[in-house]
């Protein structure tokens, strides 16, 4: 008979082993077609929903071009970790959401400076273009600098302090055009430094976390990476109890 102190250990490694599931992760090729229209401009969007859906990491460069009011972006959302450059050029659409991606590696670069390059997405004659680009979970690229041209409706984005986004060591180019156009909210007040991505707090700037344990900015509760170590642990552990377990049993 199990006496109350296994079950108790049951229970332990059994609540271990649901956390210890990795969640899945698609890797996707990405692309390499810089500012090219591939057909029109609703077999462009069907030809980045094929290559973007449901995937966590992009090989080689993400490209978003001539995306529209009326396309459905939430394939992005997927997005985390990009391997060469993200260039978002050419959209109408009001709002390109990439609140997943947290690191550009930069092993390709855009015009061979660039790991984040956004450029033309406005277009004069229909008056419309991108409002919000909330990259808030972007806190690395590792190589390379960023260029914003042309985009005249883009609110908040000249707030970001680049400099701690960027790897200042790779000497990265930041070739900015510094407008917030007139129909933009503010960023919240409890933003750092007045950083934002877009209005409300949820789009204040974070910044990095060393060891997931101390921020690099007075903004942030880094605990994230410590309890992701602490549950490392733990399945760890549970690992080694469960294989004695089963041996002894
Ligand atoms: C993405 O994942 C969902 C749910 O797992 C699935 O239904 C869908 O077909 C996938 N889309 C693509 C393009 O792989
Ligand atoms: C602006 O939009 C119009 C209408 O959709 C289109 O014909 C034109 O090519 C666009 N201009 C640019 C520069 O993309
Ligand atoms: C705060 O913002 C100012 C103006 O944008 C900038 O010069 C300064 O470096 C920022 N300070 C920090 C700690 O990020």
């Amino acid at each position: 008979m199990a006496g109350p102190t296994e079950f108790g250990l049951f229970f332990t490694l059994l609540l271990s082993w649901s956390f210890c599931a990795t969640p899945e992760k698609k890797v996707c090729q990405g692309a390499n077609n810089k500012l090219a229209l591939l057909g029109t401009v609703d077999d462009h969007y069907q030809i980045l929903v094929k290559m973007y859906s449901n995937c966590t990491v992009i090989l080689e460069n993400l490209e978003i071009t001539y995306m529209t009011e009326k396309h459905d972006l939430s394939f992005l959302r997927s997005i985390q970790e990009v391997g060469g450059y993200v260039l978002i050029g050419i959209n109408t659409a009001p709002r390109i959401p990439l609140e997943n991606l947290r690191i550009i590696r930069g092993h390709s670069l855009y015009d061979d400076k660039y790991a984040l390059t956004a450029l033309l997405n406005y277009n004069n004659s229909i008056g419309q273009g991108v409002n919000q680009l909330p990259l808030t979970s972007l806190t690395e690229i590792l190589k390379g600098g960023i260029k914003f041209a042309s985009n005249d409706h883009l609110c908040n984005v000249e707030t970001i302090q680049w400099t701690d986004i960027l790897n200042m060591k790779s000497q990265p180019k930041i070739k900015e055009e510094s407008n917030s156009a007139e129909h933009c909210k503010k960023c919240d007040r409890s933003c750092y430094n007045g950083s934002c991505w877009g209005p409300g707090p949820q789009n204040c700037q974070k910044s990095k976390c060393l060891l997931g344990l101390v921020p690099t900015k007075q903004n942030q509760f880094c605990l994230v990476g410590t309890a992701a170590t602490l549950i490392m642990f733990l399945c760890f552990v549970t690992r080694i109890y469960t294989s004695f377990w089963i041996q002894t049993t």
